[in-house]
């Protein structure tokens, strides 16, 4: 059987990883500045992350959500703490698009409503819902044309208060900071007025923080830093640090029904397992803090080459637009200096690291990049 062929890939096979260094099957280092697409949060393979999952395989991997599972509970309680959500519920799935998707009929479930404004550029996933309002109809099937969406521009209060105003919204969809759109981060003020419109007009505000929460900016969510508290949150990638496990996190206002919602893998105990670690750990180590001043360091240098088009940072989730296409700058930072980076669109270079990157992978990626820019635009 051959693989089905939708992902264009690297020649390369990585067959070990050790904090922010991944390996080749020939044992060639690389630098790893894309974390698996912001999935690897506190480093490939931390001894406390890889003893807790190896003492829980040995235990059990599995059993069903008929059975009481106090990892969940343990899991819910310590991230409502880090996140300062405590007072809010947690219910656990597998990926982002699945976490985007339950948000969305909780929002449908609990309004009665069945329009969904997401913005210009967003990506929320690939599942019916998900896709729908995502900003890609290349990647929409008729069969998930199934609600209406509108997709304004993002910081564009004016057209979204305009779309409200009919109260036939159920949420508005939107990212903590947009990734796959290119790293554009909403300014704090759109956000405040979003939210506060939301509340006028009782439509659901839904934060996908599935790339850009889990402490990547410094804070533990995005929206943190413009000080609002969304009806539901959406979490998954650095979140099991590679282990697949995605949540919804759910204020208040929702009330739970037992079958209103359900997954046979959410919140299994090795997933658990994994997501309570990578809690753990990124307490111990302050990697927020880390993600935050490694974040601003970054920016300072990359803001000095003037090659350079844009940068938009905040924390470790990084994008360094240019002028040009960036295909020719990234393969030879993989391929001469090994070191993997992401992309966006064509011009934009997208940097998710582990937040456990250090001040001196940071002056290594520097030095290459510098390198290769001027390799390539003086060429
Ligand atoms: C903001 C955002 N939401 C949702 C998703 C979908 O997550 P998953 O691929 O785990 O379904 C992604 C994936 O890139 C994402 O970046």
């Amino acid at each position: 059987m051959d693989l089905f062929n939708v992902y264009p890939l690297f020649d390369i096979e990585i067959s070990k990883g050790i904090g922010c260094r991944i390996y080749d099957n020939h044992g060639i280092e690389y630098l790893d500045l894309y974390g698996g697409h912001a999935v690897i949060s506190i480093g490939h393979s931390h001894p406390y992350y890889v003893q807790k999952l190896t003492q829980q395989l040995e235990n059990l991997v599995f059993y069903s959500n008929s059975i009481v599972n106090n990892f969940q509970v343990e899991l819910a309680e310590k991230l409502g703490k880090i996140s300062a959500y405590e007072d809010y519920s947690l219910f656990l799935v597998n990926s982002g698009a699945e976490a985007n998707e339950n948000a969305l009929k909780l929002a449908s479930f609990h309004t009665g409503r069945r329009k969904v404004i997401a913005f210009n550029k967003s990506f929320h996933g690939r599942t019916s819902a998900a896709v729908r309002v995502t900003d890609n109809p290349k990647i929409v099937a008729p069969i998930n044309e199934g609600f209406e969406v509108e997709f304004p521009a993002l910081n564009d209060i004016n057209s979204v208060s305009k779309s409200l105003k009919n109260k036939d919204v159920c949420a508005v969809i939107i990212e903590g900071i947009q990734g796959v759109g290119g790293i554009r981060v909403p300014e704090i003020d759109f956000l405040k007025e979003l939210s506060a419109e939301c509340k006028a007009t009782g439509t659901i505000l839904i934060l996908d923080e599935v790339q850009s929460g889990y402490g990547r900016t410094g804070k533990f969510f995005a929206h943190q830093y413009a000080d609002i508290r969304p009806d539901l949150i959406t979490v998954a990638k650095g979140m099991g640090n590679g282990f697949p496990i995605g949540g919804v996190i759910i204020s208040t206002i929702f009330k739970a029904s037992h079958g209103l919602l359900g997954t046979t893998f959410g919140g299994n105990h090795l997933a658990c397992t994994a997501a309570i670690a990578v809690l753990d750990i990124l307490k111990a180590e302050h990697l927020m803090e880390n993600a935050e001043k490694i974040g601003q360091y970054l920016m300072n240098e990359l803001n000095k080459i003037p090659q350079i088009k844009e940068v938009r940072v905040l924390g470790l989730m990084i994008g360094v637009e240019f002028d040009q296409p960036v295909k020719d700058f990234r393969n030879r930072l993989l391929f001469e200096k090994k070191i993997f980076t992401g992309a966006s669109g064509t011009n934009i270079i997208r940097l998710l690291p582990p937040l456990c990157l250090s001040k001196s992978d940071a002056n290594e990626f520097l030095i290459s990049f510098r390198e290769i820019i001027q390799l390539l635009l003086t060429d």
